[in-house]
């Protein structure tokens, strides 16, 4: 067995302490946010959309932070390939709603709608909080959202970008988040860089809860250290790369299981998503063999029923490691470790 354990929350990347060119997260007009949902607060406060329509596979916090923003939320159909079901829903879209498309982790969306939604006068937003900025068609949207933090082991850092209507920049008033969580967070991930690299026990995981569940959500900015971090910490060359070549090997081993098999060859994913039946059973045996798996995202009490497709696969979806701390061999022990199981 694997003695280091693979997957999990990521650790804080190394400082490299040169300029590092980032690849297009701070690209044109754009706000520099603590979180992405705070982004899709944000844009729901400015745009005052008459309905927010996101699709029927999300995470909780994306509708919460509509909500918040006292906007009723509609849903789009799903179906088990996280295909768009039918462009039926369009036909209700009005004018001024804001319209949420998902680059799900970082695989680029495919959609005929936008035509439609445009005729319509309403706003896209590409939320590419789960996507490396090559692999998103910002061209589409009105407006893109990055999640940086969740590639780069930073304590928060998100980036709203405004490809249209920069001008509503101009009402913001952001503050600076809480002192106290973003000390928090930023021990979590430096301390689960400590856990991967020489184990030990798991300290980071009780605080990492409380972290977990105290996101800020509201006008809040990026904090300094994160900032200075994306601009002078961080190799993104390198991250890109690991990532890309990780997804290729997963994609070459796991391809019948894969959720999106055709993904493109320079895809820089977040996780590898594959598709199996007895879930829990696959992770359990995961976990037996050091291999932490994640689940986006289970869609019990979130989602109406009704959207049964969508449930379906919210039941059989594993989320698979394999960002920049990881490399061929890691991947080839993860892919053997599932094919022993399913034969
Ligand atoms: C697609 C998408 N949008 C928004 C969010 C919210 O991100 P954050 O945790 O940075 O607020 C998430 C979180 O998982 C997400 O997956």
């Amino acid at each position: 067995m694997q003695a280091r354990q693979i997957g999990g929350l990521l650790g804080i990347e190394e400082i490299t302490n040169k300029p590092s060119k980032d690849p297009g997260f701070f690209d044109g007009s754009h706000l520099c946010l603590t979180d992405a949902r705070s982004g899709i607060w944000l844009l729901t406060k400015l745009l005052s959309p008459g309905t927010v329509w996101m699709p029927s596979f999300v995470c909780k916090v994306m509708i919460e932070a509509v909500e918040k923003a006292r906007v009723p939320v509609c849903h789009f159909e799903l179906d088990y390939d996280m295909r768009i079901k039918s462009s039926d829903w369009t036909d209700q879209v009005k004018a001024n709603d804001l319209v949420i498309f998902v680059d799900y982790m970082g695989y680029p969306y495919h959609t005929n709608c936008t035509k439609k939604i445009r005729e319509k006068k309403a706003w896209i937003l590409d939320d590419a909080s789960q996507a490396w900025p090559s692999n998103v068609q910002s061209e589409m949207a009105d407006f893109t959202l990055y999640s940086p933090r969740k590639f780069l082991g930073l304590p928060d850092g998100a980036v709203l970008c405004f490809q249209n209507n920069s001008d509503l920049m101009n009402n913001t008033n952001l503050k600076q988040p809480p002192k106290d969580w973003i000390m928090q967070s930023l021990a979590v991930v430096q301390w689960k860089r400590d856990f991967d690299r020489w184990g030990g026990t798991n300290p980071w995981q009780k605080l990492f809860k409380i972290v977990n569940d105290t996101f800020p959500l509201g006008p809040y900015q990026m904090s300094e250290f994160s900032h200075m971090m994306m601009s002078r910490g961080i190799n993104f060359q390198q991250i890109e790369t690991r990532r890309n070549e990780n997804y290729v090997i997963l994609n070459e081993l796991l391809h019948d299981v894969a959720l999106f098999p055709k993904a493109p060859l320079d895809m820089v994913p977040l996780g590898f998503p594959v598709r199996v039946n007895n879930r829990q059973h696959l992770q359990d045996n995961l976990l037996s063999h050091n291999i932490v798996s994640g689940v986006h995202w289970n869609l019990q009490g979130v989602i109406s029923n009704r959207y049964v497709e969508s449930h379906r696969l919210s039941k059989d979806i594993i989320t698979l490691p394999c960002d920049q701390r990881y490399n061929k061999n890691d991947m080839i022990y993860i892919a053997e470790t599932i094919r022993k199981h399913i034969r």
